[in-house]
């Protein structure tokens, strides 16, 4: 039986590990099993990236170089560009992007051109897993008839399962070792091979009955935070309108020890996740006739909250007789979320846009990111590069604002409050005590 035999060579350690796309997820992972001793090969299409991990170089916050490197000393890893090899590989996990389009509709094209490159190569034997985050369906809908297409039988030729990552770039409690990790396969045996599988590389597997359980239960994961983040963000409106401090109740809310989750407010939502994932659900849910209502809201509440910042800088200028227009402005940490170096549909491009559409003069301090870009479709508009600040005495005293976007632990923020004027804090990051006795005006979400 295939299954025997897929876990047979697991067992062995001599199943080759061959991960499609060395992101934020596949190059964590890759490393996991190359640690564990199994020969692995990372598939790119990004030339650089590949020639940097041949080097030895990590790109990833949470993977060191160390790591890296002490894989490819063991000779039993490599990345390439150079699909052929995917024949030698005998289980194939991918893990390339799930974009959306600008309609908002799911971007296949990546998963398919991974399907594509798996078909020309398939073989008998192989165990196959997607973990880029889809709708449900996409497993049994979209890569079992490619690969059957070339001439295979699943269950008799090929195995089939979807295992969604859970990482959490910039987490140094968790890591791929120790989530637990859901698994299901389009059929049992296919799920039984590949909870073995991960079972060599994290505590706990958590099997589900089917691939479709597992696609949704990651898409049920980051929709809940989108809807809970998106109610933390119109509280924080509620409590602004009530002249009520929006941190100190959600601080009181969460000492509940039960029924009670504490999510946060912040200037929107960003990453690959968050602000993508839901979207693949209820464009599903719509192609079986439902709306749901709740994502549509969540997104319309979290995307609105740039523009909400925007208005609490201008009204907190205008206390100072001051516009926007004309106002010198540092936004502190552009990254999406602290202590990464992430910009992928960052909510501070967007405040950035909307201040210099206004005429605002936008300069930024991140330790995590060199330069940001505004040419992506994810910004409003285009508009030219900007690049870090250092966080100077005179640069922090010549700015009319602040806006701290990203609360970034290595920043100074004591010295920030007591050189500033105002400062907009979208993230609680001037805690009560850093603002007693400081002389600059602070507004708060
Ligand atoms: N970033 C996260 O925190 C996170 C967490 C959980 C799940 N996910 C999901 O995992 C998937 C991957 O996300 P990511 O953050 O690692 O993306 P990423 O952009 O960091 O990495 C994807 C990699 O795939 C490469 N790639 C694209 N097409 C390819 C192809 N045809 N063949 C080989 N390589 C290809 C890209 O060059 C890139 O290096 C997505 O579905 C995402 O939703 C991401």
């Amino acid at each position: 039986m295939i299954k025997d035999e897929i876990k047979k060579l697991i067992t062995d350690k001599t199943a080759c590990i061959g991960i499609i796309g060395l992101g934020y997820v596949g190059l964590p992972l890759i490393v996991e099993f190359a640690l564990k001793d199994f020969p692995a090969v990372g598939f790119e299409v990004d030339e650089k990236k590949t020639a940097d991990i041949n080097a030895g170089k990590s790109h990833i916050v949470d993977v060191s170089s160390e790591n890296v490197q002490k894989c490819l000393d063991g000779g039993r890893f490599h990345a390439t560009t150079d699909f052929a090899e995917l024949e030698n590989c005998d289980v194939v996990v991918i893990c390339v992007p799930t974009p959306l389009r600008k309609t908002k509709d799911p971007d296949m094209s990546y998963i398919l051109a991974a399907g594509e490159q798996i078909k020309k190569y398939a073989r008998r034997g192989q165990l196959v897993i997607l973990e880029s985050t889809t709708y449900p369906g996409t497993t049994d809908e979209v890569l079992q008839p490619m690969i059957e297409e070339a001439g295979l039988k699943l269950d008799e030729d090929f195995l089939l399962a979807f295992s969604p990552e859970r990482v959490d770039p910039g987490n140094p409690q968790f890591q791929t070792h120790n989530i637990p990790k859901v698994v299901g396969g389009v059929t049992k045996d296919s799920g039984e091979a590949a909870s073995f599988l991960y079972s060599q590389i994290v505590d706990q597997v958590h099997f589900v009955s089917s691939a479709r359980v597992a696609e949704a239960c990651k898409l049920w994961e980051n929709t809940f935070r989108a809807i809970n983040i998106g109610m933390a963000n119109e509280m924080a409106k509620v409590c602004n309108a009530l002249g009520i401090d929006t941190w100190e109740v959600v601080r009181a809310a969460a000492t509940k020890p039960f029924g009670f989750m504490a999510f946060y407010p912040g200037p929107g939502i960003g990453g690959h996740c968050i602000p993508l994932d839901p979207h693949y659900l209820s464009w599903k849910a719509r192609q079986h006739g439902f709306d749901s209502q709740f994502i549509s809201l969540a997104e319309q509440v979290n995307s609105g909250m740039p523009k909400y910042v925007v208005k609490l800088v201008s009204d907190a200028l205008n206390t100072e007789k001051k516009a926007v227009n004309g106002a010198r402005i540092l936004i502190l940490g552009v990254a999406y979320k602290k202590d990464i170096d992430d910009m992928r549909e960052s909510p501070a491009l967007s405040v950035i846009d909307l201040l210099r559409s206004k005429g605002a003069e936008v300069v930024y301090h991140d330790p995590f990111v060199p330069e940001v870009h505004f040419d992506h479709a994810y910004t409003i508009g285009a508009g030219d590069p900007l690049f870090n600040s250092n966080l100077t005495d005179d640069l922090i005293k010549s700015t009319d604002c602040v806006i701290i976007c990203t609360e970034h632990s290595g920043v100074d923020y004591p010295r920030v409050l007591q050189l500033a004027s105002l400062v907009v804090d979208t993230r609680n990051a001037l805690n009560e005590e850093l603002r007693d006795g400081s002389k600059a005006k602070v507004v708060r979400l």
